[in-house]
C-alpha cells in the first residue's frame, strides 16, 4: 500500500535522524524503546496473539457471539473490603470485539461510583500514542493504589468518588488490547475515534440503565488528540440517530498535545519563563520555529508524508531545550527523570504480572504493554495534526470543554494550552478572552486559577506537572466534580466527608 510505503520511508530517514537526535514523545522517554528494531519486540509491541484471549465462558452458548464480554471482578489484595462482596464493588473488566476491524479486542474497566449510580459516566483515556490507561487506573484517578508489597488501598480521591468510571486501553496494541492482525492498527484519529464510538455503544447496550446519567469524556497528554475526535464522533452519531444516544455533555483534556503549531511555539517561551534555558538558548532555538510553522502547514494541506516531516523538524525545537535540560523530567521539571517512563511505574508491571490478579481481570495469556512503541509509530502521521479544528462546533452545541493543565509539565505546558485556547475561534471567543482569572480554591487554598465563559473553561493546576491527579489529587477530584457540577471557580461546592460507601 502506498501508505505504508511512504510511513516506511519516513521511519528510514526518522532511523538516520536518532543517531544524533533522540525524538520526543509524550510518554515515552528518548530513545527508550523507540524505534524498535527488532522485529520481536514490535510483535510483541502489538499484542499479537494467535489464540482468542476472551474467556471460554464468554462465547458459550450463543449462535451469534457476543461483542462485549465483561466480568464482575474483586482483584485479589485489596485491603479494606473485606466483607463487601463483588456486587456491591460494582468493578467490570471487559473486553469489546472492535467491530470495524479484523480482530481486534478492547480491555477496558468499569469501575461504578461509590457514591451514586447517578453520577455521570465518565471516561478516562491515557495519551502515549499507545499508553495504557492502566497508568491512570493505578497512579492517577483510579479507585485504588498499588502498595509496595502488591496490595490494593482505596484511592481517597479515585474519580469514582463522583463518576461511574470507565477506562479503556486504546488503540489497538495498548495495555491489555490486542489483535492477531497487523492491519488492525490505527493510523489517525478517525480510525480511533470510529473504534471508540463503537465500544461505548456495546458498553450502553451492556448497561442500559447508565444511558440517561450525563456523559464527559477525560484524558490526559495524548488524548489531547483523542478526546477533540472522540467528541466530535459522539456528537455526530447523535446527531444522525445513530445507534444509542449518548448524553454527551462535555470532555475534559489534562496536558494535552491539541494545537501544535501554537503549543510547539511555545516551548521556548515557557522554558525561558521557568529558568530552564538562557536568553542566548532562546534566540538559538528559536531560529527552528519558522520551518516548523511552515511544516505544520504543510502537514495540515497535503497530508502523511508531510506530517511526519514535521514531528521530525519540529521536535527539534524540544529536543534542543532537553539538551540543556539535561536529566530533567519533562513531564515535571522540579523532578529528575526517572525509570523507562521517567517515573517508577514498575510495581504496576509486576501487580499486573499476577497469576491471580490476570483470572481476575479475564486477560488469558495476554502480555501487559504499558507503552507500546509500535502503536506509538503507527500514529507518528497523526501527531502534528491540529485537532483544534472540530472544537468550536461543539462548543455552539453547548458541548462543555475544560482543558487544564499542570503548571509544571514541559512537554504539554500550561502556556501553550492557553494560547490556543485564547486564540480558539468561535462565538463567545472575546468573553472568554475578556473574562476573569479566578481563583480555584480547595480547602480554603488556592489549587490554581481559572478562566471561563460559557461553555468553555481553563485551568491551570498549582504544584502539578503532566499528571495532575497524580500530583494533586484532591484538587483533580474537586475540579472533576465542580466542573461537572456547573461551576469550577470558588470554594468547595459540597462539603467534604458526605460521600464514600466503602
Ligand atoms: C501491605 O501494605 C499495606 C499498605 O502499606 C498494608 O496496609 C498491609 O498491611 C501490607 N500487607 C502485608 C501483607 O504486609
Amino acid at each position: 500500500m502506498a501508505n505504508h510505503s511512504l510511513l516506511l520511508l519516513g521511519l528510514l530517514s526518522l532511523l538516520l535522524l536518532l543517531r544524533s537526535v533522540s525524538p520526543s514523545d509524550l510518554t515515552l522517554p528518548p530513545g527508550a524503546t523507540f524505534p524498535s528494531t527488532q522485529a520481536e519486540k514490535l510483535i510483541r509491541g502489538l499484542n499479537l496473539f494467535p489464540r482468542d484471549a476472551v474467556p471460554t465462558a464468554a462465547s458459550a452458548g450463543a449462535d451469534e457471539p457476543k461483542r462485549i464480554v465483561e466480568r464482575e471482578f474483586k482483584i485479589p489484595g485489596l485491603l479494606g473490603s473485606e466483607g463487601v462482596s463483588v456486587k456491591e464493588l460494582g468493578h467490570h473488566a471487559g473486553y469489546y470485539r472492535l467491530s470495524h476491524s479484523h480482530d481486534a479486542r478492547m480491555f477496558y474497566f468499569f469501575f461504578e461510583s461509590r457514591s451514586s449510580k447517578d453520577d455521570p459516566v465518565v471516561i478516562w483515556l491515557t495519551g502515549g500514542p499507545g499508553c495504557s490507561s492502566e497508568l491512570a487506573v493505578f497512579y492517577e484517578n483510579g479507585p485504588f493504589k498499588i502498595a509496595d508489597n502488591l496490595s490494593l488501598v482505596w484511592n481517597e480521591y479515585g474519580w469514582d468518588k463522583a463518576s461511574n468510571l470507565i477506562f479503556v486501553d486504546q488503540p489497538t496494541g495498548t495495555g491489555f488490547s490486542y489483535s492477531s492482525d497487523k492491519r488492525d492498527l490505527r493510523h489517525d484519529e478517525t480510525g480511533v475515534s470510529n473504534d471508540l464510538y463503537d465500544f461505548l455503544q456495546a458498553f450502553f447496550k451492556e448497561h442500559p440503565q447508565f444511558t440517561k446519567n450525563d456523559f464527559y469524556i477525560t484524558g490526559e497528554s495524548y488524548a489531547g488528540h483523542y478526546i477533540p475526535a472522540f467528541a466530535s464522533r459522539v456528537h455526530q452519531g447523535n446527531k444522525a440517530k445513530d445507534g444509542i444516544h449518548i448524553n454527551l455533555k462535555g470532555f475534559a483534556i489534562g496536558n494535552g498535545l491539541t494545537d501544535p503549531a501554537i503549543q510547539y511555539k511555545a516551548y521556548t517561551d515557557y522554558a525561558l519563563d521557568m529558568g530552564i534555558i538562557k536568553e542566548p538558548d532562546y534566540t538559538r532555538i528559536n531560529k527552528l520555529m519558522p520551518a516548523c510553522e511552515l511544516a505544520i502547514k504543510l502537514c495540515g494541506t497535503s497530508g502523511k508524508a508531510a506530517c511526519l516531516a514535521s514531528y521530525l523538524v519540529c521536535n527539534n525545537i524540544f529536543n534542543s531545550i532537553m539538551k540543556i535540560a539535561g536529566n530533567t523530567n519533562y513531564y515535571d521539571i522540579r523532578k529528575q527523570c526517572e525509570g523507562s517512563l521517567c517515573y517508577d511505574f514498575s510495581n504496576m508491571e509486576k501487580f499486573l504480572k499476577q497469576k491471580t490478579v490476570r483470572d481476575a481481570l479475564g486477560v488469558g495469556d495476554i502480555e501487559f504493554v504499558s507503552c507500546s512503541p509500535s502503536v506509538y509509530q503507527a500514529m507518528l502521521t497523526d501527531w502534528m495534526r491540529n485537532l483544534e479544528v472540530g472544537i468550536p462546533a461543539l462548543l455552539e452545541d453547548g458541548v462543555k470543554m475544560l482543558i487544564y493543565a499542570g503548571e509544571y509539565d514541559l512537554i504539554c505546558n500550561w502556556l501553550g494550552n492557553s494560547r490556543w485556547v485564547h486564540s480558539m475561534e468561535w462565538s463567545g471567543q472575546q468573553h472568554f478572552v475578556n473574562s476573569p482569572t479566578l481563583s480555584f480554591e480547595v480547602d480554603n487554598k488556592e489549587a490554581g486559577q481559572t478562566k471561563s465563559h460559557g461553555p468553555l473553561a481553563f485551568l491551570k493546576v498549582h504544584n502539578a506537572g503532566h499528571m495532575v491527579p497524580m500530583d494533586q489529587p484532591k484538587a483533580a477530584l474537586e475540579m472533576l466534580k465542580r466542573w461537572t457540577g456547573g461551576k469550577l471557580a470558588g470554594p468547595s461546592s459540597r462539603p467534604e466527608n458526605m460521600i464514600s460507601a466503602v
